[in-house]
């Protein structure tokens, strides 16, 4: 009787130990689907990429040349071709970036052994081939299926220069311009879906004040001309993060003038420049600060909006966050320049949790670029050599798939904060959609790297029968993929979700992003 008083005592005190322990607790988290809310279309262009002339972005990243042993296809390595089109990538920025301000189209075209060779003066001081130009630029959007966005020069070109080039990609006449390009290989004009009148105009694209970007803004883009019945969507140069004077000045100067404003917002971990942090060699709060400064979109994308909406109430211009991501210190011992950087499992739930924050805001947010796409920054794909590897950013984007042109839903999450220090976010954020084939896609992030949640969700204007889904979590904050170990981070079936009645439950683990597909 005292031995199984003892053991009881025992278990009840191991019980209370285990409920205490911080590893094991669970967060709880009430949220609501109002599936009979339906809000904005999400633009499939929200997923769209970003690939500037840096580092080994464009070149060993995409570009091989033709005569490269690396497997390609007129000079576009298959590997990477490949990773792309399983995501369905919509849309592609090139040629930058602060490289744009600085590009001269006329250089990369024609015979590449004739194409001047220049020094890439921003990105590392490395020789730029000229290699990959227009043709190769239009010819790789469409081999992967996306739409195109090209960046002119205002920084150091003219409007002619801009005109010109509008003409040569757009032209179906018998224009010298239009005959160049007919020449140089390319019979039918392009689709040119969106021309950048500029980038970072306030810093790398000229130093300019506000003022004068405006002015200058109005001028370049009045000469963006394309042929009748034709659209190309015309974007400033908006502002960087939290400028809005910038915002300001230029909408209430040019807001008629644009299709679109660019914002440009990226997560520094440290929250300074000069020390950005490791990639993969980082403690909790530097996960912690990490959220902090990734959860800043959802406040800059609202404060911008609203400047927007004194301008443009019906919400005509689109707001474009066309570069976007985490931005680390470089690999030790790569180029300064090259910006080269690994991913990890944080670089997962940053892009998760942004993605929420993009849908949420899909009226206004109809197109975004992360940056980059291949080998640079918050990359897709990395590659060395002949060998690539899929990033855990890259599964976020193939989880997310079902976003791309899906009816926004309203989630409201009522979720206990993930604290630690001074940071402090939301444990869980979510957000849902219903495509074209009434399937309701639920996703949902906890930024906790330690404590699991349980997610109770009341569906409200529908009655799912079944529920399925996928899952990217790993064993540690900077789990990551490398050439040696290419498959540590990558999804699997996610079963910890049940259905019952209108009510949805899903424990989800810590450090987690989970997509549920309800039919
Ligand atoms: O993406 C890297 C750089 O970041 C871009 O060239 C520039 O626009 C921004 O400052």
């Amino acid at each position: 009787m005292l031995k199984a008083l003892k053991l009881a005592l025992l278990s009840g005190l191991a019980a209370t130990l285990l409920m205490a322990s911080p590893a094991l607790a669970q967060t709880s988290v009430a949220a609501t689907l109002r599936a009979d809310q339906p809000g904005p279309r999400i633009a499939p262009e929200v997923y769209g990429q970003f690939a500037e002339h840096l580092g080994r972005g464009i070149y060993e990243g995409i570009w091989v040349g033709e005569d490269s042993k690396i497997p390609n296809t007129r000079g576009y390595r298959n590997d990477v071709v490949a990773a792309l089109k399983a995501l369905h990538v919509p849309l592609v920025r090139w040629p930058g970036g602060c490289f744009a301000d600085d590009y001269h189209w006329r250089e990369g075209i024609g015979p590449r052994d004739k194409r001047p060779v220049k020094v890439n003066v921003t990105w590392g001081g490395v020789e730029e081939t000229n290699a990959f130009g227009t043709h190769e630029f239009m010819d790789f959007a469409e081999l992967i299926g996306a739409k195109t966005y090209v960046a002119g020069n205002v920084g150091n070109g003219s409007p002619q220069e801009m005109a010109e080039w509008v003409e040569y990609l757009t032209s179906p006449t018998n224009s010298t311009i239009a005959n160049l390009r007919r020449t140089n290989g390319r019979k039918e004009p392009w689709k040119l879906d969106y021309f950048g009148i500029g980038n970072e105009n306030w810093g790398c694209g000229g130093e300019m004040t506000a003022e004068h970007y405006t002015n200058l803004y109005r001028n370049f883009a009045a000469f963006v001309r394309v042929p009748a019945g034709t659209k190309t969507s015309k974007i400033a140069g908006g502002p960087g993060a939290d400028d809005y004077k910038w915002t300001e000045t230029l909408m209430a100067g040019a807001g008629r003038h644009m299709d679109a404003l660019s914002l440009h917002y990226y997560v520094i971990p440290t929250g300074d420049w000069g020390k950005k942090g490791s990639a993969t060699q980082f403690d909790e709060q530097a996960w912690a600060d990490t959220m902090v400064q990734a959860q800043r979109m959802d406040e800059l994308v609202t404060r911008h909006s609203a400047i927007m909406d004194k301008y443009d109430p019906e919400k005509r211009v689109g707001l474009y966050v066309d570069e976007w991501g985490i931005w680390h210190d470089v690999e030790p011992g790569t180029n300064g320049g090259f910006l080269y950087q690994q991913n990890t499992m944080r670089d997962a739930v940053v892009a998760a949790a942004t993605l929420n924050i993009f849908h949420k805001h899909a009226e206004r947010v109809r197109l975004t670029a992360i940056a980059q796409m291949v080998n640079v920054l918050q990359a897709m794909i990395l590659t060395d050599g002949d060998k690539m590897i899929l990033t855990p950013t890259y599964w976020v984007y193939d989880l997310y798939r079902p976003f791309q042109g899906a009816t926004a839903l309203p989630v409201e999450v009522s979720s206990p904060a993930y604290t630690l220090g001074k940071a402090s976010v939301p444990a869980v954020t979510a957000s849902a959609g219903r495509d074209a084939a009434g399937i309701i896609h639920l996703a949902l992030v906890n930024l906790d790297p330690n404590k699991p949640a349980t997610v109770t969700v009341k569906l409200s204007g529908v009655t799912g029968k079944a529920v399925e889904g996928r899952i990217l979590t790993a064993p540690t904050m900077a789990s990551h993929n490398t050439f040696a170990a290419p498959e540590v981070v990558k999804p699997t079936a996610f079963k910890g979700a049940t259905l019952k009645g209108d009510t949805l439950t899903v424990v989800l683990p810590s450090r987690a992003v989970a997509v549920l597909d309800l039919r």
